[in-house]
């Protein structure tokens, strides 16, 4: 048996090696999602097509009447069928709640590290409101503002994945005792961006989402500024300082150079912070 160290060691070459090489086994986008996707596009698409592909899912459907009927949405009347969800919230609504739903009934599924997922769930879901309503507030151009900030840490369910499957695969060169939930969230930590520019790829997301996810920790480069990146940073900040985040360290908005350079002052910071927490909070009760 070797020693945690030895094991640690070995591990994380492990998972530099199949990041170097692309040899990770990343899935596929979840069908459903792919196809709203490709519908959205579509300059004549309908709501009665759209109401019959999400129908095909009964899951998803179901999931998705449940959220248009939280407070976060809930207008006049009860929303009791697709048909009805996507008149009140519109295409585009939909089409981020569908990508929503599916990768988290999807993506972020572990037994093994059931705690977690849920946490680097509920922090996607949180960063996703967030990104969108502070582009409402503030302005910015990141075209895709909901997914920006629900799938910048998409790499973290992943490695996660990998870990869990190393472990089942080879258990004596990786025994699962020695995986600690501390040592997953430093190899999740190190890998997770890079590994999200894989899933990118792989899912042919547009170039300026592809660039929220690989650069949200680093998105001033030598005094440029990417846009998309620097909307999932400071989505991700906010979410974290609203207590919807994985165990990151928490920093406050107000004094961030990210918060600053996206053209928050800190007094505004401090102003809409509760308002988000409530509202992200509420959203993210509706997904469970
Ligand atoms: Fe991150
Ligand atoms: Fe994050």
């Amino acid at each position: 048996m070797q020693t945690p160290e030895a094991f640690k060691k070995t591990l994380k070459q492990e998972v530099a090696r199949r990041v170097r090489d692309g040899q990770l086994e990343l899935p596929m986008l979840p069908h459903i999602a792919q196809q709203v996707l490709l519908l959205a596009q579509k300059p004549d698409a309908s709501v009665r097509e759209m109401a019959n592909l999400i129908e095909q899912d009964q899951y998803i459907a179901g999931r998705l009447i449940s959220v248009a009927n939280s407070p976060v949405y809930y207008g006049l009347h009860e929303v009791s069928n697709v048909q009805r969800a996507i008149m009140m919230l519109g295409l585009r609504v939909v089409t981020d709640l569908i990508f929503s739903v599916s990768v988290g009934a999807k993506i972020y599924r572990n037994k093994q590290f059931e705690g977690l997922m849920n946490e680097l769930w509920r922090h996607a879901v949180a960063s996703a409101y967030i990104a969108q309503d502070l582009t409402q507030r503030f302005g910015g151009t990141s075209e895709h503002a909901f997914l920006c900030g629900l799938m910048h840490d998409i790499g973290k369910p992943l490695i996660v994945d990998t870990l869990t499957d190393l472990t089942k695969r080879h258990p004596e060169e990786f025994p699962a005792a020695l995986l600690s939930d501390e040592f997953v969230r430093e190899i999740l930590d190190e890998f997770h961006a890079p590994v999200g520019g894989l899933v990118a790829r792989r899912w042919k997301f547009p170039e300026s989402l592809s660039a929220a996810i690989v650069f949200h920790h680093e998105p001033l480069q030598d005094g440029q500024v990417i846009e998309p990146a620097l909307l999932a940073a400071v989505a991700n900040i906010f979410s974290h300082a609203c207590g919807l985040g994985d165990r990151d360290t928490v920093r406050d908005p107000a004094t961030h150079p990210f918060t600053k350079a996206f053209g928050i002052t800190a007094e505004q910071a401090a102003r809409v912070l509760p308002e988000l927490e409530a509202n992200a909070t509420m959203f993210v009760d509706a997904f469970l």
